[in-house]
């Protein structure tokens, strides 16, 4: 453990040198979401809401949040919750006027059934909130290759302090930025993408060529690690 830790370290003295600056996305997103105006809010694969996204903004209006795992759900803390699957929302239509999720879509076998179920229930004139990890970088081809079993060890080998609640297999079906910029449903009103590396591999002695790799494509975002984005539905 000791050896890992020293690696980490190392590592993220190499990240500051070498790699393009990293922004913290989840705090990001919560900047993003607190500039949203709403009465009903659905928080889509909320999970147990680690960073209690949904209470947070429960004050500017109603939150809905909605998963399919009920384990995650039961530990969720906001006061509305729905048990449902993104593909079919047992939910009515033209319900919400702000959907957001985060770290969603690249669990989903069908997203572009999700994102039609996201504008069903979407009013006229309302938000859709969307982070989504790039199905294109190494991060996800790699994840894409590798059995779920593994995806798990590896979280564990590297301490995250993680739950079984916020692991779910992987499919990255959607979540390329020509995905997110040929979404012609709804206005695309923002959107910003993070040049990674990943936390993933600052375990490995080699991760330095992660972080040239991240310096290198700094500024072609088609090969960026995540991408936020804000769309707007037509009035
Ligand atoms: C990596 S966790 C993210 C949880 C939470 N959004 C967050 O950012 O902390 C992925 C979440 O997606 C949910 N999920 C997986 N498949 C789903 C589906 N078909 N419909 C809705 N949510 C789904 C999982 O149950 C899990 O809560």
């Amino acid at each position: 453990m000791k050896v890992i830790a020293a690696i980490r370290s190392v590592n993220t003295r190499v990240d500051r040198v070498i790699a393009p600056p990293k922004y913290d996305r989840r705090e990001i997103f919560a900047f993003w979401m607190a500039a949203v105006d709403f009465d009903r809010a659905l928080h889509l694969g909320c999970g147990r809401d680690k960073d209690g996204l949904g209470k947070r903004i429960e004050t500017k209006g109603d939150v809905v949040a909605l998963d399919p795992n009920p384990a995650g759900l039961a530990k969720n803390e906001v006061s509305q919750k729905v048990l449902g699957d993104a593909h079919r929302l047992p939910l009515s239509g033209d319900a919400f006027d702000f959907v957001f999720c985060r770290y969603v879509f690249e669990h989903l076998p069908d997203p572009h059934a999700a994102l039609n179920e996201i504008d069903r229930v979407l009013r006229p004139g309302g938000t859709f909130m969307v982070l989504v990890p790039n199905p294109r970088h190494y991060y996800a081809r790699i994840a894409d290759a590798t059995p779920f079993w593994f995806h798990k060890l590896w979280f564990e080998f590297q301490g995250i302090d993680d739950h079984e609640e916020d692991r779910f297999p992987t499919e990255y079906a959607w979540g390329r930025l020509e995905d997110i910029e040929g979404c012609s449903r709804w206005e695309l009103e923002a959107v910003r993408s993070f040049p990674g590396p990943t936390n993933y591999t600052r375990v490995l002695p080699f991760h330095v060529l992660f972080s040239v790799l991240a310096r290198l494509v700094e500024h072609r975002p088609k090969y960026h690690v995540a991408y936020l984005a804000r769309f707007r539905a037509p009035r």
